[in-house]
């Protein structure tokens, strides 16, 4: 299996609007590649405009809110490409799309990169981030996992925020702990 990279990828449609939204970008060699399930305003977007940016970021409220309708995160301009990136990003990295492999369910974008740029230190690995992070691919999946999957792993993951969890995950957790309950009728 190939590694993966939990980012925030940026994309525009033809008319400029902006897309925030979370995804896990597959190493291939010198390349990224982008690969959303259909349906997907990214994916209409790369087909629009083909260049996007993986924001770098370790505010783990931008993957929990992208999921829970909070999508309005700042961004600023891009140095060499037409989407922009986003402020909160540790670092970036601008991308064109060079290859589309087409798939009824999950077409495939490689990219390559045109740009990286640095912004601000990383801060150090918090278990509390990797548990929202996994946390907001479970909330992803709500119609899809069942319900025992989801409560047990929620359970786990708990540990992690009780533990190690500072303001902002604990506000990330919060969100996606009510879209979960709403989803499941217990709100
Ligand atoms: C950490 C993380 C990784 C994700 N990776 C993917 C991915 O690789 N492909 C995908 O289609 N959705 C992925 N998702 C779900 C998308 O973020 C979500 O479906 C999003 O709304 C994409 O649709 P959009 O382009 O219409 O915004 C991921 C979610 C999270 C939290």
């Amino acid at each position: 299996m190939p590694m993966i990279r939990e980012c925030i990828v940026t994309t525009i449609n033809s008319a400029g609007a902006v897309q925030i939204a979370p995804l896990g970008l597959i190493a291939a060699d010198d390349n990224w590649v982008i690969a959303p399930f259909r349906p997907s305003t990214t994916l209409e977007n790369l087909r629009q405009v083909p260049y996007a940016v993986a924001n770098w970021t370790d505010d783990v409220r931008i993957f929990a809110g992208c999921l829970t309708g909070r999508r309005d995160w700042p961004t600023l301009a891009a140095n060499d490409v037409p989407v922009p990136r986003l402020e909160a990003a540790l670092a970036h990295a601008e991308l064109q799309v060079i290859e589309v492999v087409e798939d009824s369910l999950r077409p495939r974008f490689r990219c390559r990169v045109v740009s990286q740029h640095n912004h601000r230190p990383f801060g150090g690995l918090n278990r509390a981030k990797a548990a929202v992070v996994e946390a907001a691919i479970l909330t992803s999946r709500l119609d899809m996992l069942p319900r025992d999957k989801i409560m047990s792993e929620i359970a786990y993951l708990k540990i992690a925020i009780d533990k190690t969890a500072g303001p902002e995950e604990r506000e990330a957790w919060e969100w996606l702990m009510d879209k979960i309950a709403a989803h499941q009728g217990t709100a």
